[in-house]
């Protein structure tokens, strides 16, 4: 099996076509505006018009969840495909609540570039630097999208040096906007600085602004100070070496940034460009055991992320998965890694908030939901021909716990199986203390918010109401038997702070950082590793 097939051939042809991004933002920012605008400027492959948005808005909620609408969060995730030029792009959505960064870590997994967005007037936000934190790790290359330029606020130098100083990522500006937030007269693509971009808003009417290119002794003249102080600034970043440079910037040193205002679509073409011309396409992806799989190797995909009764008329339960190589056939049996055993993707879909329809085929860098996939879990991989295994996804550190108990005692199966549902789901970490047994499981989130979630599904999803109690621990550490004995015998922390994980490992509980680096110091020969923080 030592040649590529026509079929794995394709795989790489396509696969060079396509872009797969999330957008990451501070809520309130502008993500569902700029997922909007992206859609509507190129053309939506999946259903259109159906954009996440908050709840009321538009009226293109994702409302599966009514907690979600009533929160005005997206707990969900969906995945949106477009074409612009010859290119295809698949659009993530990654939550944005903090409470679930979990989620948009695994989401993060599958994707290869992120469009940071950030509003002009707010700058660098709490949620921003998570995400960012988020993708750093994980060497995903990122694109800035300055939003809202049509608003008052910050100056365009000082945003960059924001960026430089706390990410210690080089902007290089792509485009430069001409006139302060709150008085945009244009852009100026600095590949092109001999023009400026002019967008004019209908009076009173429609949303997208009409694009109009004006030439630079024009754009002098009709603007003065504007055009000339953009210009001055663009010879300043000249001078300092602020170009875009794509080497660094798949190596996650610099970024290219744009600005905008996506509710007037201002700049948004030009983003739209940038994902195709500067995002990677889908490339080869590391194996755990070492060495990587082509984008032209036989199919394999990795599961980033299991949803459960997305549709409430079906009560099914959808396994998201990116096509990593190879062509995905909707129809062929594959084998699942973690088991060897073979997986039938008979039910393959493309997933869009509630929306669906059958995907025949998929290359990599697009996004299957396979639907009724009990067997499988985040993390996994889904191969044929050669064997494949992806790195597992890690675990992030949870900083709250809670134990739950059925309310309703008579409920205690459903309320086991609710727990196992939500624990493949990856809703929340399950763990198992040996003082309370399998029968009063012990929670952990990485946010509160997921115990909401958990309380809301248990209660309608399996009507087995649950009854939680928080427990006083905000620190996790992995640790071996020794450290389990020792904190057994510890009268700093008590037998409660050990739990077990599904897969067996021990964790030690502390209430703070403080009595976990005193513990370790009182133990020097007990294991106590510091989980993946969910953001460091
Ligand atoms: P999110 O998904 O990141 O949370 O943000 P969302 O798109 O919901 O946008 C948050 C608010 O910011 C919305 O206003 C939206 O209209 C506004 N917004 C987004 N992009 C721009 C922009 O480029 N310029 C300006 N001026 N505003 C922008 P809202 O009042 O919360 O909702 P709505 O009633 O306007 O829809």
């Amino acid at each position: 099996m030592s040649a590529v097939s026509a079929a794995d051939r394709q795989a790489a042809a396509e696969a060079a076509r396509r872009r797969t991004f999330a957008v990451i933002s501070h809520p309130d920012a502008g993500k569902s505006t700029l997922t909007e605008a992206l859609a509507l400027h190129a053309h939506a492959i999946t259903s259109a018009g159906a954009v996440h948005g908050k709840a009321g808005r538009r009226g293109v909620a994702s409302d599966w969840m009514e907690m979600e609408k009533a929160r005005g969060i997206s707990v969900t995730s969906a995945v949106l495909q477009f074409a612009h030029r010859d290119a295809v792009l698949n659009l993530l959505d990654t939550p944005g609540h903090a409470d679930f960064s979990e989620d948009t870590y695994r989401v993060l997994a599958a994707v290869d570039c992120a469009v940071m967005l950030i509003d002009a007037a707010k700058g660098l936000e709490e949620q921003t630097r998570k995400l960012f934190d988020v993708c750093r790790h994980r060497g995903i290359p990122v694109i800035t999208f300055v939003n809202k330029w049509d608003r008052p606020g910050r100056d365009a130098l000082e945003l960059l040096d924001e960026i430089e100083s706390e990410f210690r990522l080089r902007p290089t500006p792509v485009t430069w906007p001409v006139g302060d937030a709150g008085h945009l007269r244009g852009l100026i693509d600095v590949r092109e600085p001999e023009r400026m971009l002019r967008y004019t808003r209908a009076p009173g009417g429609a949303r997208a602004a009409a694009e109009e290119s004006v030439p630079a002794d024009r754009a002098a003249a009709e603007e003065g100070a504007d055009w000339a102080r953009a210009i001055e600034e663009l010879e300043l970043l000249r001078a300092d070496g602020a170009e875009h440079d794509q080497g660094s910037f798949l190596a996650g040193k610099s970024t290219p940034v744009f600005f905008g205002a996506a509710v007037s679509n201002i700049g948004v073409r030009l983003l739209l460009d940038a994902v195709v011309d500067l995002a990677p396409p889908p490339g080869a992806r590391e194996l755990a055991g070492g060495g990587s799989r082509p984008v032209d190797a036989p199919f394999a995909g990795l599961v980033f992320k299991v949803q459960a009764n997305m549709d409430r008329a079906h009560r099914d339960r959808i396994a998201f998965m990116r096509v990593c190589s190879g062509v995905f056939e909707r129809g062929t049996t594959v084998i699942r890694a973690a088991s060897g055993k073979p997986f039938a993707t008979k039910y393959a879909h493309s997933v869009f908030g509630q929306d669906r329809s059958s995907v025949d085929v998929a290359y990599p860098g697009d996004v299957v939901g396979l639907v009724n996939a009990t067997a499988l879990r985040v993390g996994d991989t889904l191969y044929s021909g050669k064997p494949a295994a992806f790195p597992p996804m890690p675990t992030f550190a949870p900083e709250h716990f809670a134990v739950a108990r059925p309310a309703d005692i008579g409920r205690s199966k459903q309320f086991r199986r609710g727990i196992a549902q939500l624990d493949e789901e990856g809703v929340v970490q399950v763990l198992v203390s040996d003082l309370r047994g399998e029968q009063a499981p012990v929670l952990a989130a990485v946010g509160p918010m997921q115990f909401d979630v958990v309380a809301h599904r248990m209660e309608h999803e399996f009507s087995a109401p649950v009854r939680l109690e928080p427990l006083p621990y905000h620190v996790a550490r992995a640790t071996d038997a020794a450290g389990a004995d020792a904190l057994n015998r510890t009268r700093l922390v008590t037998g409660e702070g050990l739990v077990r994980s599904r897969d067996t490992t021990h964790l030690a509980l502390f209430p703070s950082r403080w009595q976990a680096d005193s513990f370790a110091r009182e133990f020097p020969g007990a294991r106590l590793e510091t989980l993946i923080a969910a953001h460091t």
